[in-house]
């Protein structure tokens, strides 16, 4: 099924969803669904699916690079990703994650890496892990749309221990509602809620005006983010707790191959009609093979 045949009325111009958009499902009650896409075939499987919100998450160094954590991938590689993600998506908002190393050393450094999200990736907005509500103020400057992402931080691994729940004591709580405020206030345009109780995640969401995004945040979130890869079981480990598998590739492209090996070894593929002719006057010409 084509993009104009799923979602579109004929002749109609894909809508692309924008920061208003988010706010006003918000405002109106109406759950925010979102997903990551590391290439052009899964971005255009998420936008033809009618997803609001497509993260190129640096989760793409483990999910499709097979890397052990997130924290080596560059940001070349992320651009890499988030152009050809761009090219699949037509009317997704698109968020470039900025990987680790790009945004917590230098804030000149932080305004030109998120620069060329949106201008050399066709990004809408980037995504900072971690409560950093002067670059977020200074990023919103600049016209870059910033989505903020507090909880449990990846890219902060070594500094949590692991990747464990946080905001579990009442001061975390409370520092973690002053973090998101902050960067409300600096203009971040939603927030993505990550490995925290479900009771915090729906007092933070209570308390700010722009939309959050939980992923193992509970369901009192504004709206709902998985990494592609474990929604659809190709991801080769045990998921977190949190992860709903909604489709089973891996066992899909398992059953294809070994069909695929199945018929090239038995030699019934390719057949007759997956193969190409010469024309029929330069067939009969042709010497007959002759085996030697
Ligand atoms: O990188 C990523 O995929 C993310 C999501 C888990 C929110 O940051």
């Amino acid at each position: 099924m084509s993009l104009t045949e799923s979602r579109l009325p004929a002749g109609a111009l894909p809508v692309r969803v924008t920061a208003q958009t988010l706010l006003h499902k918000k405002r109106n009650g109406e759950p925010i669904t979102a997903i990551t896409a590391a290439d052009y075939p899964t971005a255009r499987l998420v936008d033809e699916a009618g997803i609001d919100l497509i993260l190129v998450g640096d989760s793409l160094a483990m999910a499709t690079l097979g890397q052990t954590n997130t924290l080596s991938i560059t940001m070349d590689e992320m651009l890499h990703h988030a152009r050809a993600v761009a090219r699949g998506a037509s009317q997704a908002f698109l968020v470039g994650d900025m990987p680790y190393g790009s945004y917590q050393v230098s804030e000149t450094e932080a305004v030109g890496n998120a620069l060329r999200f949106i201008r050399e990736a066709g990004m809408a907005a980037v995504k900072l892990e971690g409560a950093h509500p002067a670059l977020t103020a200074r990023l919103t400057a600049a016209e870059i749309q910033v989505v903020g992402h507090l909880g449990l931080t990846p890219q902060s691994v070594h500094r949590m221990g692991g990747y464990k729940v946080q905001a579990r004591t009442l001061d975390a709580v409370e520092a973690l509602l002053e973090d998101a405020l902050a960067l409300e206030h600096a203009g971040a345009v939603a927030l993505v809620l990550e490995g925290i109780p479900r009771e915090v995640a729906e007092r933070i969401t209570r308390h700010l005006e722009i939309p959050t995004i939980g992923i193992g945040a509970g369901p009192g979130c504004d709206g709902q983010i998985l990494v592609f890869h474990d929604a659809f079981n190709l991801t080769f480990t045990p998921g977190a707790k949190f992860v709903r598998r909604f489709a089973d590739a891996a066992a899909l492209f398992r059953e294809g191959l070994a069909e695929f090996r199945e018929s090239v070894t038995t030699r019934t593929f390719p057949a007759d009609a997956e193969s190409y002719h010469l024309p029929a006057e330069v067939a009969a010409a042709l010497e007959p093979l002759v085996k030697v």
